[in-house]
């Protein structure tokens, strides 16, 4: 039946956070921030709604000048590397995006550059004359990150200058003791510099009204934290730096700083979407600025702040943007009990999984997102990918779809038959099936991906329970109409599945579409999910072919073996 789009669909604009392209992507960005994101863009594209599901590579910044000395090229050199290493990525795992830009380009220095002058010329910076840390080794002040020290708070004896790991206080240099150098191990020396800063203590009563008061509904862990700052006062936040690397700030006094990269890089969402617009003749306005478009920020929980306090401040400042509707961030995954690390070599590379995985995307995609880290940090680890593989795609919906094409094609010669004979059995199902997309819909719009994914995994439990309690291997013998609708049933539940995986699984989606010869109709929208009428009888399956393989003790080993071999 088709469906009418409707005439004026909600704009959603989601973003996911810039990854640094200072390195490759690894599964807690995915699990964390890329693949709720694309289970949600996917979803509402479905749905019919307009999506422009918006990231790019985060190129400016300290970690990229590091990055270059490590590996002796300049810092342009390392994000034209990590930039195309990274988008390949995403594009291997599906990650759906409409745009994925850069913060190098020429349109976002624009756009960024527009930004600050604007702020500037509006009265809503700050200057202010400080002192601040300076490495007199590699002749350079030092941004929070690379300065550590001991947390005035708990004692720690190696805290960031931004942010205490062990008791999670946020804090600023000055409050270190015994600040030093984590470049070059050097004591820090205190340097006269000017800044321009955000009054982000200006802006406090009407975030409290916006967030505290009208966003009650955003998670637990965002809420608590925006709470947590909010309650604590806000400081006014410099948006300038004392670097080479990144976006010359656009006054004459200051042509040797650059924008702080937490300033300009959100703004990417937008120059992203003007890049976008440029190229598909369109407008980039109503992502931005119509006020019944929903802006949804995927991001870790790190990115929290920045999120929810920090860029709406400047979107609200400059002036007539919308404000983020919700920042549905993650906790963080864990990997075999332990943090992952970048330096530390302790992670699972995609690019690395791909080629020890070729085409198993989803498999990875089923694992990060039924163990996602959405309330809490969760862990991966090899042992519990091959139970999930094993004993959930292989064992539930893998065999659910194998055994329903081969019988179909062992009593039917492949030709999906008629429905006649249907009993109380099939009511039960229908009932069951017809509830199944709004709940599904409900929870991806509620954030709570992974009880999504479990219901659809519910579905493939319901069609093989169906299949084991009607038994038509047996019934083949004396009752061949019978089975014909029990055939016609499950076929009908795994083009369900097709539709209601898609967000989740779009590769094995796609396969199954195509064993059901429901493509090219890609593009099936959600709400034909939900009975029994997506296969007219008589039409030709295709052959059966895996949608999973079971994953070997030996292969696990291997990952395992790898893992604590490159760690350093
Ligand atoms: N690069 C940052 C990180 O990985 C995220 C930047 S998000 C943006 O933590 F909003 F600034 F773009
Ligand atoms: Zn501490």
């Amino acid at each position: 039946m088709p469906v009418t789009p409707s005439l004026n669909p909600t704009t959603y604009t989601i973003t996911a956070a810039l990854p640094y392209a200072n390195g490759p992507i690894h599964i807690g960005h995915l699990a964390g921030v890329y693949i709720p994101a694309d289970i949600y863009a996917r979803y509402l594209r479905n749905c019919g709604k307009r999506v422009l599901f918006i990231s790019g590579s985060d190129e400016h910044g300290v970690p990229v000048t590091i990055r270059a000395q490590q590996e002796g090229i300049t810092p342009q050199q390392v994000v034209d590397k990590y930039h195309a290493m990274n988008q390949q990525a995403f594009e291997d795992f599906g990650i759906s995006f409409d745009v994925f830009s850069r913060t190098s380009s020429t349109l976002h220095y624009q756009v960024a550059t527009d930004f600050f002058e604007t702020l500037y010329g509006q009265g809503s910076l700050e200057v202010k004359d400080t002192e601040q840390y300076y490495d007199p080794v590699q002749k350079q002040f030092l941004a929070d990150r690379y300065i550590r020290g001991i947390c005035p708070r708990c004692a720690y004896q190696d805290a960031y200058g931004d942010q205490c790991e062990s008791c999670g206080t946020t804090l600023s240099p000055e409050e270190l003791l015994q600040p030093r150098s984590t470049l070059s191990g050097a004591t820090l020396q205190l340097r006269k510099t000017r800044h321009w800063y955000l009054p982000l203590d200006r802006h406090e009563a009407w975030l409290k009204q916006w967030i505290l008061e009208e966003h009650r509904e955003w998670k637990t862990n965002v809420y608590g934290q925006c709470k947590s700052w909010l309650e604590q006062g806000l400081q006014p936040r410099a948006v300038t730096r004392d670097l080479a690397w990144g976006i010359h700030v656009p006054l004459a006094e200051a042509r040797d700083k650059v924008l702080y990269v937490w300033f300009e890089a959100p703004i990417a969402y937008i120059s992203a979407t003007q890049a976008w617009a440029a190229t598909h003749g369109q407008d980039w306005k109503p992502f931005w600025q119509s006020p019944d478009a929903q802006l949804i920020h995927f991001v870790g929980k790190d990115n929290i702040v920045f999120h929810c306090i920090i860029f709406p401040v400047i979107l609200k400042t400059y002036g007539s943007f919308i404000l983020p509707t919700n920042v549905p961030a993650n906790e963080f995954l864990n990997l075999e009990g332990k943090k992952i690390s970048t330096s530390r070599n302790w992670a699972v590379w995609l690019h690395e999984y791909l080629a020890d995985f070729t085409d198993q995307q989803d498999v990875l995609r089923y694992v990060l997102c039924i163990n996602a880290p959405e309330n809490k940090d969760s862990d991966f680890s090899w042992q519990d990918f091959q139970a999930k593989n094993n004993n959930e795609l292989v064992a539930i919906l893998g065999n659910f779809v194998n055994r329903t094409f081969v019988l179909v094609h062992k009593y039917f010669g492949g030709t999906v038959p008629e429905r006649s004979t249907v009993t109380a059995t099939e009511h039960v199902l229908a009932n069951y099936l017809q509830q199944l997309p709004h709940q599904v819909g409900q929870a991806i719009e509620q954030f709570k991906f992974k009880e999504g994914l479990q219901l659809c995994m519910n579905l493939a439990r319901a069609g093989n329970k169906y299949l084991a309690e009607t038994e038509p291997w047996h019934l083949i013998k004396s009752d061949k109409e019978r089975v014909g609708t029990i055939l016609n049933v499950a076929v009908q539940l795994t083009a369900n599945l097709s539709i209601l995986l898609e967000p989740f699984l779009p590769f094995t989606s796609h396969q199954l579409k195509k064993m059901l010869g429901m493509i090219p109709s890609e593009g099936t929208p959600w709400t034909q999910a939900g009975n029994l009428g997506l296969v007219q009888s008589g039409a030709a399956l295709g052959a059966p072919t895996l949608l999973f393989e079971k994953i070997t003790d030996e292969r696990i080993t291997a990952q395992q073996q790898k893992l604590h071999a490159m760690n350093v």
